[in-house]
């Protein structure tokens, strides 16, 4: 079951055989040995997550044992044994960095439960490491890509309240990077060693919500076989992300607010209050006046959410930025799909600059992941991306973020390049007959084609 290691050192046989038969009973793998000056080789060789020492012993002090282990490795966590007599030893080996001591002889009990909470200390150890680290190089601000006026803005702002703990809601459309900034805050607080949980208002059935929220006590309804703890308790001194918050049901919006107010709950089916401390980060891409003007959400609680407003900028708006997100997309995509990529040609750099983006970022990436694992090339060409990219240059929509002369040029053509294809279509490609339909000679209809890249016989 345990797959830690413990060794034991202490120059008494008696010891060392006792200490293993108790940790060995509770699946702990042991070594001993009675030689210190033996210990550090073992350490190197077989890492264990625990070490036992004797304070005194020939050859060696246990003090002096311990710093040399904590520089071969400085996560062990080591326990020494004190006789009775010297406790003043013990407050010492403490402040040197043990993290308990074992007073000599003991209870198989009290050895025990030294040795777990050791473990479980180093276990949470552990994971918090994990989970910096795995933070650090997914969340940092260097993750969030962009240099425009627009994100900078939302950086500085992220920036200043991040350490805050005001209450958070993010607005924005689909894809412009809510969820990865409601973690960055997240791990720019106090509360970036404490979880940070997730929850989807859209996809939890209304019921379900709140027994997810709130947790359950074993036999509360059918089906609660055990008692569950929800996610608030999850997010205790953490943070806990509401993604699409106007979609929660008024009930749940009621409690909610309740919980809020006086940082305490109780299960579905529970008697007793149970305390929680955690900050609310929340997101909408729908005005919540308005929602709350139809009476859909509730004023109070909206109050409470939005101490502060994040505003994410659409990609559009930030045209700057997606270049610099192209590349960083094409990077990770080629090496994951371990293809050699280098970059992009022009012609597909300008279609991407000029598209209108409805899906934001997650748009762009999922063009690109598409664009990198379809060309044999070094380069994504303009084929390889969606015809649907190409052709919505003929979107109105987006023709009002470009210079009149570009955009009027840009319909023309893409009118020019639809009329065409599709008149060529409708005569199965004989160009005669287009080109007589059309009113124009059969000359001007092949240059138009070939300007176009529009294949008559397909
Ligand atoms: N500035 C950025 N730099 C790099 N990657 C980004 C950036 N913004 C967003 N992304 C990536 O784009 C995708 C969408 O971002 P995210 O999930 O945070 O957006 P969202 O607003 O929550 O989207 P949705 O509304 O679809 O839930 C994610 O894969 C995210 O990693
Ligand atoms: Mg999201």
């Amino acid at each position: 079951m345990n797959d830690e290691t413990i060794l034991v050192v202490d120059d008494e046989e008696d010891m060392l055989e006792n200490c293993a038969r108790l940790l060995e009973r509770k699946g702990y793998s042991c070594v001993t040995t009675s030689n210190p000056l033996d210990a550090p080789g073992i350490v190197s060789e077989i890492k264990p997550s625990v070490v036992l020492t004797d304070l005194k012993m020939p050859g060696k002090d246990g003090i002096e044992l311990m710093k040399e282990l904590k520089e071969i490795d400085s996560s062990l966590i080591i326990i020494v044994f004190t006789a009775y007599a010297s406790v003043s030893a013990a407050v010492d080996a403490m402040k040197d960095g043990a993290f308990d001591f074992i007073p000599k002889p003991f209870s198989a009990d009290q050895f025990i439960v030294s040795i777990e909470r050791a473990i479980k200390h180093r276990r949470l150890e552990m994971e918090n490491k994990n989970l910096r680290t795995q933070i650090d190089s997914s969340y940092g601000f260097d993750r969030i890509i962009g240099k425009s006026n627009a994100i900078t803005a939302v950086f500085e702002l992220i920036k200043k309240v991040a350490g805050t703990e005001a209450n958070i809601l993010i607005y924005g459309e689909s894809g412009t990077g809510k969820e990865l900034t409601a973690k960055s805050v997240h791990i720019n607080s106090r509360r970036r060693d404490r979880a940070f949980v997730p929850v989807d208002c859209v996809a939890l059935a209304e019921n379900l919500l709140e027994s997810e929220l709130f947790g359950h006590e074993k036999g509360s309804f059918t089906g609660a076989h055990a008692t569950k703890p929800g996610l608030f308790e999850l997010a205790d001194k953490g943070s806990i992300y509401f993604d699409e918050i106007a979609k929660m049901n008024l009930a749940t919006q009621a409690k909610l607010l309740r919980v809020l107010q006086e940082r305490q709950f109780r299960r579905v089916g529970g008697r007793h209050l149970l305390d929680v401390d955690f900050r609310v980060i929340s997101t909408t891409n729908i005005d919540l006046n308005e929602a709350i003007s139809r009476g859909d959400f509730i004023e109070d609680l909206f109050w409470r959410l939005n101490v502060i407003t994040i505003e994410m900028p659409p990609l559009r708006e930030r045209r700057e930025d997606i270049e610099l997100l192209t590349h960083h997309f094409i990077d990770e995509f080629s090496e994951k799909n371990r293809k050699k990529i280098k970059g992009i040609t022009s012609e597909a750099s300008e279609i991407l600059y000029n598209y209108y983006w409805p899906g934001n970022i997650r748009e762009l990436q999922n063009v690109i992941e598409r664009a990198t694992s379809l060309t044999d090339d070094r380069y994504v060409n303009a084929s390889d991306l969606p015809e649907n990219l190409i052709d919505s240059s003929s979107d109105t929509n987006y023709m009002k973020h470009l210079p009149f002369k570009s955009a009027k040029r840009k319909w023309l053509e893409s009118f020019e390049k639809k009329y065409f294809s599709d008149i060529l279509k409708e005569f199965n490609g004989n160009i005669s007959k287009a080109a007589r339909k059309a009113g124009i000679d059969r000359k001007t209809v092949y240059r138009i084609l070939k300007k176009h890249g529009i294949d008559s016989t397909g």
